[in-house]
């Protein structure tokens, strides 16, 4: 289904007061931006999937275990979620805070190096495994939006919002790109570019709940379409989901 020709979803039977809105989509499609913008005008909770991958990633780093292992870096991730060491703190209408060994990490979770090795250990079964009930414990009483690249197929396949956002390459490793340049990063748009192209490749092509628009999700592309107007559409098909009793 596309925007064009459907821009909101049928509204669902609510069983919950206010929808899981899910957006997925591959890197650098302006999801975080657009989920952010969503979660404040409607007041709700915002869930990051993305930095719970890249938390295991800077935790493999950190530990000194390589994110090859797969078997070690499974053991880490289910180690992490069973001791409560990796955590996210999300509140309503506020960016969420991703806590790692007891300590805030925001920037540590954004380098390159850290999103290429998120997108390998996500790979992993047993680690798509320790994250999926921390992933559905944030969001089970809807007034939620996650983003991420499995929200709408496997986390949460009964959502009632669902959305696909996608964009050129180039307009994706431009946005990366600046947004490296703004953090102070330096970087080059020719690697940005081959590093996003990798990430999509290694993130659609896995065995385990590879990144794809649910068949039920409206796919918009975000590099004919402002960041509000796209905002303004999910934002619509939210509140047709919301339960006014
Ligand atoms: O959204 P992001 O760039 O922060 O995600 C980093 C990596 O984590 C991404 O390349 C693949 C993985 N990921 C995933 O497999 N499933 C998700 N729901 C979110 C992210």
């Amino acid at each position: 289904m596309t925007a064009d020709r459907d821009p909101a979803h049928p509204p669902r039977t609510p069983s919950r007061p206010r929808p899981i809105v899910a957006i997925d989509g591959p890197a650098g499609a302006g999801k975080s931006t657009v989920a952010r913008e969503v979660a404040r005008a409607l007041g709700y909770v915002l869930v990051d999937t993305g930095a719970l991958y890249r938390a295991v990633a800077l935790a493999a780093h950190l530990r000194g275990t390589s994110r090859d292992d797969g078997a070690a870096i499974e053991a880490l991730a289910m180690d992490l979620v069973a001791k409560r060491a990796l955590t996210m703190q999300a509140r309503a209408g506020q960016t969420p805070t991703l806590v790692l060994d007891g300590v805030v990490r925001t920037d540590e979770l954004r380098t390159p190096d850290i999103s290429q090795g998120a997108s390998v250990v996500s790979r992993y079964p047993g680690v798509r495994e320790a994250l999926l009930d921390l992933q559905r414990s944030f969001g089970r009483e809807g007034g939620v939006v996650l983003e991420g690249r499995d929200i709408g197929t496997v986390v949460f396949p009964d959502a009632e919002v669902k959305f696909f956002l996608t964009a050129t390459d180039e307009r994706r490793a431009r946005r990366r790109h600046a947004e490296l340049t703004d953090r102070g990063v330096a970087s080059n748009f020719e690697d940005v570019l081959r590093e996003v192209r990798e990430r999509d490749e290694r993130d659609a092509a896995r065995d385990v709940a590879p990144m794809r628009a649910a068949e039920d999700a409206v796919v918009l592309d975000s590099s004919e379409r402002t960041v509000a107007e796209v905002v303004a559409v999910i934002c619509a098909a939210a509140r047709k989901n919301e339960r006014s009793d």
